[in-house]
């Protein structure tokens, strides 16, 4: 059984599940997939965007009722996916932006075109209040998308890395192809996760993803995928 600690499944509060509906369905897609623990990652821009709390409160509440009334083998946990700005590091230092499952992980997302500089930077303060960043879908970014900045960004700032299960399920541009084979049989990049944003377009994929991983760089790499996702939600 697999833990996603990346999904947009609670509905409306961003661009994921958009009606109760659709995040019901989420969940039973979640299960069938082989998932058993989800981090609800919504997206936040501390200092930018206020957050709707009440709504994602409440309809966290309703997911979770509905996963008792169905009697699904199905945990949810809150999270957030945080888009880096200014103010990031002084909320985190506050708690008064989510880590992953209350952990001393924080998920953070960066935009494709901020430079490899902001992306350091950034990633020096989140590391500088205490807690681990972990970088939402790195292969989106262009200006960390070489093997060195992985390493570079790992060895100096602790930074753990997230790689999106769509994107192993996805043919890949030849260059993309060798760094995902480096990260993998480097063990560099330390978790795969859903990303799921819909039932349709953006559905989970775990499994499909986790079998490549296996077949590609091994039955330890994808043992070592599960087990740090794990990791998260008993710290
Ligand atoms: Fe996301």
């Amino acid at each position: 059984m697999f833990t996603d600690i990346h999904s947009h499944v609670i509905w409306g509060v961003d661009d994921g599940a958009e009606t109760a509906e659709e995040t019901f369905g989420m969940l039973k897609a979640a299960v069938a997939d082989g998932i058993d623990t989800i981090i609800c990652t919504p997206h936040m821009t501390p200092g930018v965007y206020e957050f709707p709390e009440e709504d994602f409160q409440a309809h966290f509440r309703e997911a979770s009722e509905f996963i008792e009334t169905e009697g699904l083998n199905l945990k949810l946990l809150q999270g957030a996916e945080i888009l880096y700005t200014d103010s990031t590091p002084r909320l985190l230092r506050e708690g008064k932006i989510p880590t992953l499952a209350g952990s001393r992980f924080a998920m953070i997302e960066f935009s494709p075109t901020h430079s490899k500089e902001f992306i350091f930077n950034a990633l020096q303060k989140v590391a500088g209040t205490g807690l681990v960043p972990v970088v939402a879908h790195m292969e989106r970014y262009p200006a960390i998308g070489k093997i060195d900045e992985a390493r570079e960004l790992k060895r100096r700032f602790g930074a753990l890395i997230q790689i999106n299960a769509r994107s192993l399920t996805r043919k890949q541009p030849f260059f993309r192809r060798k760094f995902f084979d480096a990260l993998f049989t480097e063990g560099i990049c330390d978790f795969i996760a859903t990303d799921t944003h819909a039932m349709e377009g953006r559905e989970t994929c775990m499994t499909a993803g986790m079998k490549i991983a296996e077949e590609k760089y091994g039955a330890e790499c994808a043992r070592r995928l599960e087990t740090a996702a794990r990791g998260i939600i008993r710290i």
